[in-house]
């Protein structure tokens, strides 16, 4: 496994089911984060090609909503064995252009073709539902109403740089498996992943026009895309104030956000701390901390702080750091202005008198993990998403100050909550406001099939398996109306 990133490719973009050069002319030269240097060119597609690319996509759709739930699903069966048999070309793009560690990177890959059969196999369990007119009361008894659910038309899937491969999947083949068409723009730092997952798809047959990938930076064809009379429903992963822009320019057309957390881990003072320890430092810095779900602040029952502190310092010196091909858990952030963001957040915690745990380091976009204790709620690490390795604690007195400080947070994505109480761990459960509470386990979106949710700034809609093939399809009632 090399980092020989050879001659210098230019990606082309699979626009209307053909490969093609944008007639821009404009390419966008894609960096490796830890290579620091480029490793090949995307495509900047116009307005009139993502025209172009809406209207074969509706016509396309037509026809795809006409097939049998098994046919459409052959091509995505075929689609995830195209995955798995290209895993390690697919996982090398994902380290390469995203700094992920290869293992994971390969994990990604496989963990993509599990949700994509998986989505087939729901979706074809997926029936309708008939109900009795003289089900209400005084209902006529020759009413029978028939329900079902139909495709939306053209989905646009947007997603983010951290999991190129499968948080594109997530969206793209729910959305095909409902019916609809998809027109897919990838991040730019995750761009050449995708179009290796699309070429997957397009080898196993798609038919043409039905799936479009768009590249270009979002900051230039993103509004566009959103505002496009022809878009049907968005489905967007990515950061809150992306996801806000957004909800602004979508008008009237169903919306699913997934976007940013600060995930808490709540610390009761009878915590296992074996358990805390390890599921804290796994969630904290895990892919340097670039997952929405990743452990982003940690309040602790002052009772047992020093103890738990003094074991994620050393747990945390021991924590590898470097190049992804080597596995390291802390790897070089997807870019430098990442990199300043965090430094910043660390800086500003320090100067209003955190204590430094370990780390506070830094080699160009390379953080090294960084624990802050004694964090208070005026510094912006408290409050702040750094998508970097850098832990607050925050210490607390109570169940109650805890489960304050955590709802204090614009984001409600995922907690954790440590403690052998399960009763207490229901009782905290209950008052924190996120999409997901994790009882002495990290936090994270799998498996697959759960539902997948953030309230407040961190989402709207749910994902997960079913919930996509729901928020991708509506239902149709057709009424019979007996004699
Ligand atoms: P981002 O900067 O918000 O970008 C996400 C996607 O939106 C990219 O494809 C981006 O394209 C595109 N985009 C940017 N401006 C747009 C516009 N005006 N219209 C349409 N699309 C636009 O997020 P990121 O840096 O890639 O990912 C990190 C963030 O995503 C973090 O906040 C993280 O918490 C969140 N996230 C959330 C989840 C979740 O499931 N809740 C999962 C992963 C990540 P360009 O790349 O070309 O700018
Ligand atoms: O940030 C990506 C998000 O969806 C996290 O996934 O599985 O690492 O919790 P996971």
């Amino acid at each position: 496994m090399g980092s020989n990133v050879s001659e210098l490719t230019t990606y082309l973009a699979y626009l209307n089911g053909e490969w093609q050069q944008s007639e821009s002319g404009e390419k966008i030269a894609i960096q490796s984060p830890y290579l620091r240097r480029t490793i090949g060119y995307v495509q900047a597609v116009t307005q009139n090609e993502v025209d172009q690319a809406i209207k074969n996509a509706h016509q396309a759709q037509k026809e795809w909503a006409g097939l049998s739930l098994s046919k459409r699903g052959s091509y995505l069966l075929a689609w995830a064995d195209e995955l798995v048999n290209n895993q390690e070309e697919i996982a090398l793009a994902v380290m390469h252009e995203v700094g992920k560690g290869y293992k994971d990177s390969v994990k990604e890959v496989v963990r993509t073709a599990d949700l994509i059969r998986y989505t087939v196999e729901e979706a074809l369990h997926m029936h309708g539902e008939s109900l009795r007119g003289d089900g209400f009361p005084g209902g006529p008894q020759k009413k029978i109403g028939i329900v079902e659910r139909m495709p939306l038309g053209v989905v646009l899937a947007i997603s983010p740089f951290n999991y190129p491969v499968n948080l594109a999947a997530s969206k793209i083949a729910p959305a095909l498996m409902a019916g609809n068409a998809v027109i897919f723009k990838p991040a730019t730092q995750g761009s050449i992943s995708g179009i290796k997952m699309i070429e997957a798809l397009d080898k196993a047959g798609l038919p043409k026009g039905l799936l479009s990938l768009t590249t270009g930076r979002g900051s230039v064809i993103g509004d566009y895309l959103v505002e496009h009379k022809g878009i049907d429903m968005i489905s967007f992963t990515g950061g809150s104030s992306t996801g806000r822009h957004l909800s602004k320019q979508s008008a009237m057309i169903p919306l699913v956000l997934e976007l940013g957390g600060k995930d808490p881990a709540i610390v009761c003072d009878d915590a296992d701390l074996d358990v805390a320890v390890s599921s804290i430092m796994n969630g904290a810095f895990s892919y340097s901390g670039q997952r929405c779900t990743a452990i982003k602040r940690v309040l602790v029952n002052e009772k047992v702080a020093d103890e738990l502190v003094a074991r994620l310092k050393e747990a945390v010196e021991k924590l590898s750091v470097g190049s992804p091909e080597e596995d390291s858990t802390v790897v070089p952030l997807i870019d430098d202005k990442s990199a300043d963001f965090v430094q910043s957040l660390i800086d500003d915690a320090l100067a209003k008198q955190a204590t430094l745990v370990a780390g506070n380091k830094r080699k160009d976009n390379l953080i090294y993990p960084t624990l802050l204790d004694h964090v208070t709620e005026e510094m912006d690490v408290a409050w702040i998403e750094p998508f970097g390795p850098v832990l607050p604690i925050i210490r607390v007195k109570s169940d109650e100050e805890a489960i304050a400080i955590a709802n204090k947070s614009e984001f409600g994505l995922q907690a954790s909550i440590f403690t052998q109480d399960v009763d207490r761990a229901f009782a905290v459960a209950k008052e924190v406001e996120a999409g997901t509470v994790q009882i002495n386990g990290r936090t994270e979106r799998g498996p697959d099939h759960f539902p997948f949710l953030g309230v407040k700034a961190s989402g709207m809609g749910v994902q997960g398996i079913h919930n996509s093939l729901v928020s991708m399809s509506r239902q149709r009632v057709t009424v019979l109306n007996l004699k």
